[in-house]
């Protein structure tokens, strides 16, 4: 059902590269709201992708960006505030790279340079727009800015590598832009924690498939789909949050609050038992 939250809207879409990217449900949703979108994306992710689809279903103009080079923010803010005729209500950061990840390097034999470039596309990326923005002045007061970010960033997940210092950075960077950009021109700078998802970036986290099943039953309210995640940037754009900024906010059905859940507990010692019985040794 659909309540116009963004009747008359213009946004940003970074990070739609196919049907199971949260960008491409957040682009869905926001079109079904009401809002005008440029989708944006690398030369080669658009290649490679399936953008196009996305570009006709919803009527919205790809103009393509490398995030982490200032050129192609500043003439991608440029070109999408004549393409609309105006400033830019919202803008969705969802960009995540590890280069250590994609080669199989684990956390404590990391390439510093593969180190470097993963910050510089998944966190710093996040400044060079707010910078860019802000200069060109293409947001319009109390317009809002997302970006994705996951709970590795406060507690250690085994698995997710140098991506936890990379989603630190990016939710620092919200809030120390989130001031400047608040003060001077009432624009809201926010991250959403997303839940696990089955998604291309999702599937580089080792052992996906167990965390997912692991946080679903930690999780009261389960793990918050790519659609859940698709609901709340809607609202984080609407006129309905206008107050809320600098905050990590959480859609992930209750994850981070809880410490053990009965669900998990039950799976926890089910298997510990198995194992004692099978290897007849005591595990403590
Ligand atoms: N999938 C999950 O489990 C999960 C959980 C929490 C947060 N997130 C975050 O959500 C966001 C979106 O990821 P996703 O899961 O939809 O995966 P995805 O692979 O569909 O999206 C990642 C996108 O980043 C883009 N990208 C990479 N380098 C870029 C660059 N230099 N310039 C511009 N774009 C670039 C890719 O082309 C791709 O479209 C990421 O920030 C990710 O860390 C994902």
């Amino acid at each position: 059902m659909a309540y116009n939250l963004l009747k008359g809207k213009k946004g940003i879409i970074f990070g739609a590269l196919n049907d199971a990217s949260i960008a491409w449900k957040v682009a869905e949703k926001a079109h079904e709201e009401g809002a005008e979108i440029v989708l944006t994306n690398t030369p080669m992710a658009l290649r490679m992708g399936e953008l196009d689809k996305l570009a006709e279903k919803i009527n919205a103009k790809i103009i393509p960006a490398d995030a982490s080079n200032v050129e192609d923010l500043e003439n991608l803010l440029k070109e999408s505030m004549a393409h609309f005729g105006g400033q830019i209500d919202f803008i969705l950061h969802s960009i995540g790279m590890s280069l250590n990840v994609r080669k199989k390097r684990p956390y404590d034999d990391l390439n510093y340079d593969y180190m470097m470039k993963t910050l510089d596309i998944s966190a710093i990326s996040f400044h060079k727009l707010l910078q860019s923005a802000r200069k060109l002045d293409a947001i319009v007061e109390w317009g809002s800015v997302v970006a994705l970010t996951y709970i590795a960033a406060q507690r250690t997940f085994y698995g997710y590598n140098e991506m936890a210092e990379a989603k630190s950075m990016l939710e620092s960077i919200a809030r120390s832009f989130g001031y400047i950009y608040g003060r001077d021109k009432k624009i809201r700078v926010n991250t959403i924690s997303q839940s696990p998802t089955l998604t291309t970036a999702g599937q580089g986290i080792k052992g996906l498939t167990d965390l997912l099943d692991f946080s679903e039953r930690m999780s009261p309210l389960g793990n918050a789909s790519a659609e859940d995640c698709a609901d709340y940037c809607t609202v984080m754009f609407s006129d309905l949050t206008r107050k809320v900024t600098m905050q990590n906010l959480f859609n992930d059905g209750g994850f981070s609050n809880v410490g053990m859940s009965w669900r998990a507990m039950n799976v926890y010692s089910t298997s510990l038992d198995d194992l004692k019985s099978n290897i007849n040794k005591i595990i403590d």
